[in-house]
């Protein structure tokens, strides 16, 4: 699927769709001027209430002497005042996955159309070219029957009445586009089965990425992980048949002197939930445990597509929570690379195992800040459904930057707190900490958990994606599956980063 740039004066060649926005009470001025016929069967439509230009409402016509496409379409974009990007997203999503039920080729967009409220005339072309790659994102590789060709939206042609700001607009294309890709990136590996995706494959995919786009790459596969005595990467992978690694990607050492950025991301490739093991309704889900790593690995690509200034550093432990020959006991005392002793009380919550390791891991690049993305509990998706990243941090400034990039950006995060009553929860009985709170606050107990291993003095937020990095069901943007969450988040942390 590709996005270019039209002027309103290349009607020789017309589309299979044409689409312009529509504001609630607003006038048909703009679109007799475009298209004078549409406009008058259009108001024709609004009089009868046909058509009132609420949110989602579309009114459409057909007609051979029309000028940008023999089927056009209004599209309800409600009041403009309440108009924000979220919206525009949404209303972009809708479009696509229009285009894609009408088998439509080539959609033409009136872009100024949707320009009101929030949303000005980059946001509208940088939105509607991200959301086009993002709609028509598709996991069909194990699909031995594919669909016809003729079903794919192989064009999204944003059409301007004017032909101003040209060059930055193409710009902002390409920097959707790089992003997209991104995203869809990380959706493929989270999308793979466990059964080709394990910690080793894992690792080849980040290897690629990372010769790819030339980003140093260095694995530290077990016989290091032993060396560095990383006991919880090492006791949660115990009972996998494939070796665990700690994926490391660095990207702009030379820009350092601003302050590097760590990312830690979940890479639990299938977690059964060990000796504790899961009930078996919905465990085929949590192939998409290694979310967070994915992430963090795809932002680092797109980072390096984007040529951030910005220097930063992914950090991916990867293992698999198996029930096997000699997996972990619950019970199972662990020291962790810190030097912190841990009880495992129960196998199924290892993610901030492999985490905890990791966090002080990143000490050694004396990072400014710590964000670190996971699939981390169950309880974070009961509190937030799909709707918002569970936020918890250590350092306002950095809390209230991660809010901003995500409220931007459309994923949005909601903080809980990290009060120090919540440590009582976690304290060991023969070892320094357990591995469960207890019942009660699991969003919270699993976050104190792994503030324990954060480097001394140093800004941290955890962002829980248990919630939004799965669609149970097809969203306007993404289908069933995984949805990339977080990847335009952390890309647009980074592109502010200062
Ligand atoms: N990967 C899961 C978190 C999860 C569970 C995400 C269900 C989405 C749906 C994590 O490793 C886990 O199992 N967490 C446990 C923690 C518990 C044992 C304290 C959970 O949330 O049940
Ligand atoms: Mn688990
Ligand atoms: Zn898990």
């Amino acid at each position: 699927m590709k996005t270019v740039l039209i002027s309103k004066l290349d009607k020789k060649n017309p589309a299979d769709l044409w689409i312009s926005g529509h504001f609630e009470k607003n006038d048909l001025k703009r679109l007799l001027s475009i298209e004078p016929s549409f406009a008058k069967i259009a108001s024709g439509g609004i009089q009868r209430k046909r058509f009132e230009g609420k949110f989602g409402q579309t009114f459409s016509s057909y007609h051979q002497d029309f000028q940008n496409a023999p089927e056009l379409v209004l599209f309800g974009l409600g009041e403009e005042k309440n108009f924000k990007k979220i919206s525009l997203r949404k209303a972009a999503g809708q479009i696509i996955q229009m285009a894609k039920a009408r088998k439509i080729k080539r959609v033409r967009v009136q872009v100024e159309s949707f320009i009101g409220g929030e949303v000005l005339l980059s946001d509208a072309v940088a939105i509607f070219s991200e959301v086009a790659l993002l709609a028509t994102y598709e996991f069909d590789k194990y699909k031995t029957k594919k669909p016809e060709p003729d079903a794919k939206v192989e064009t999204l042609e944003l059409s301007l009445t004017e032909r101003k700001y040209e060059q930055s607009l193409k710009g902002m294309i390409e920097y959707s586009k790089a992003v997209a890709e991104g995203v869809n990136f990380a959706r493929t590996l989270i999308n793979e089965p466990g059964n080709i995706l394990n910690p080793q494959t894992l690792v080849q995919a980040a290897r690629k990425m990372a010769i790819e786009k030339k980003i140093r790459c260095e694995i530290l596969q077990e016989p290091a992980l032993k060396r560095l005595k990383m006991g919880g990467i090492l006791g949660v992978n115990q009972g996998s048949v494939t070796p665990a690694a700690l994926i490391v990607l660095e990207y702009g050492k030379k820009f350092a002197k601003k302050g590097t950025v760590c990312l830690v991301g979940k890479g639990v490739t299938f977690d059964t939930g060990g000796i504790s093991i899961k009930p078996a309704k919905d465990m085929e889900k949590m192939k998409y445990d290694m979310s967070g790593a994915a992430t963090v690995i795809a932002t680092l690509g797109v980072v390096a597509d984007l040529a951030l200034p910005v220097h930063v550093i992914a950090l991916a432990p990867t293992v698999e929570n198996m029930v096997a020959e000699n997996p972990q006991r619950p019970g199972d005392i662990i020291t962790m690379f810190n030097g912190k002793t841990v009880e495992v009380l129960n196998t199924d919550a290892e993610g901030r195992l492999i985490l905890a390791d990791a966090l002080s891991y990143s000490k050694k690049y004396r990072p400014a800040a710590i964000i670190d993305l996971a699939t981390l509990t169950g309880m974070c998706a009961y509190t937030f459904g799909d709707k918002a990243i569970g936020l918890l941090g250590t350092d306002d400034d950095l809390i209230d930057k991660v809010k901003k990039a995500g409220q931007s950006v459309g994923e949005r995060c909601w903080q809980l707190p990290l009060w120090d009553e919540y440590g009582d929860q976690i304290k060991g009985h023969h070892s320094d900490l357990y591995n469960i709170g207890g019942p009660y606050g699991g969003t919270i107990t699993a976050a104190m958990f792994l503030k324990e291993f954060v480097p001394e003095k140093t800004p941290w937020v955890h962002l829980d994606i248990a919630g939004t990095a799965w669609a149970d069901s097809p969203r306007y943007d993404c289908p069933k599956g995984a949805t990339g969450v977080g990847v335009r988040l952390l890309t647009e942390l980074l592109a502010n980063w200062k």
